[in-house]
């Protein structure tokens, strides 16, 4: 029988077995893989546990000082956090296309990650978030997309840390992947046992490259704040109203556009907050969720009154295929 108490206890004394006293590298991203990694290694090897969690300035609201309220403040865990935000905005100036963006944030991601590893001494290994369907969708290459774009699966994050430079050359490192053997749900069942917060186990996948694509075109400092704030009011408007659990993904998008609203002696042109849930097993296929009218209509008021900024709001009616789930 499946049993959380029985892969804990096994997990830990496989991981003191592999490590004995070595010192171990995780990076951190407040995901739930890394994070699951995170609590069981501490809980495995405590003090020879270094995390680095590289915050790109493009997480959803709260995010990274929730990360280190979680892990630093309350489990004790070793983490370097590494403000990144103006080298991400910087490296992103003037680009539009989604692609691009992505690979401009993925590649400046490995470059932060292993200049800040660089300045650990004594590390013998890196632990990877790697789970099951990881092993088996991203054979080392990244993940072909329907549509033929390669996004960077975990797999490739690793080549990467290991031939690429930074590291130093007697810093080779050794992988530890303890999830490797498992799914999500199960990933999902340890973390709630090892003591991390339901709701940060039980959350919708964000992706890697965070609000980079989900603000249309450039990304800019001012939209991404925006962004941040309309989102945060729909979230906690779906949890408030018990519809979070029930959407497979939900968040808003940010659109570079200008409408035209009358408030109080004039007209203004703000932007566009486009709202997004769809409801999915696989995520290759998904369907617009059919969230109750009453509900839009209080998201829409709560962002347009607090959103100072933001001027009208619509909801995403389509499905995927051929929609993305994202809008880039
Ligand atoms: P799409 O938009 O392709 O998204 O329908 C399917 C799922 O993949 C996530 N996604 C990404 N995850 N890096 C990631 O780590 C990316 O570049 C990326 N693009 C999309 C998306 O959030 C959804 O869960």
């Amino acid at each position: 029988r499946w049993d959380a108490d029985n892969i804990i206890a096994d997990s830990i004394s496989r991981v003191r077995e592999q490590v004995g006293s070595d010192h171990v590298l995780l990076g951190l991203s407040g995901g739930v893989d890394s994070s699951v990694v995170a609590a069981l290694l501490h809980q495995a090897i405590g003090r020879q546990l270094t995390c680095v969690f590289v915050d790109h300035g493009l997480l959803r609201q709260g995010e990274g000082d929730q990360v280190m309220e979680t892990f630093a403040r309350h489990m004790g865990v070793r983490v370097i956090r590494v403000n990144a935000e103006e080298r991400f905005l910087e490296a992103l100036k003037g680009e539009e296309a989604p692609e691009r963006k992505r690979k401009i944030i993925g590649r400046l991601f490995v470059e932060v990650f292993e200049e800040e590893s660089a300045k650990l001494q004594g590390i013998h290994w890196l632990a990877q978030g790697t789970i099951y369907p990881d092993v088996i969708e991203s054979a080392g290459a990244g993940i072909k997309m329907p549509d033929g774009t390669v996004r960077a699966g975990k797999a490739q994050m690793i080549k990467s840390h290991h031939n690429v430079g930074g590291l130093p050359e007697n810093m080779k490192l050794k992988l530890l992947e303890p999830l490797r053997e498992l799914f999500k749900d199960e990933v999902r069942r340890i973390g709630v046992e090892l003591g991390l917060p339901r709701e940060m186990v039980y959350r919708h996948p964000f992706p890697g490259p965070g609000l980079g694509v989900r603000i249309l075109g450039e990304v800019t400092k001012r939209y991404a704040d925006l962004l941040r704030k309309a989102d945060a009011i729909y979230i906690e408007e779906l949890r408030r109203h018990d519809l979070y659990d029930r959407s497979s993904q939900a968040f808003a998008v940010f659109l570079p556009v200008r409408s035209v609203a009358v408030m109080g002696d004039g007209r203004r042109y703000e932007y566009v907050i486009a709202l997004r849930s769809v409801e999915t097993i696989d995520f290759m296929t998904a369907r617009w969720s059919r969230l109750p009218y009453e509900f839009l209509e209080r998201v829409a008021s709560r962002i347009i009154n607090e959103v100072d900024g933001i001027s009208r709001v619509t909801y995403d009616i389509s499905s995927k295929p051929p929609a993305t789930i994202e809008w880039e």
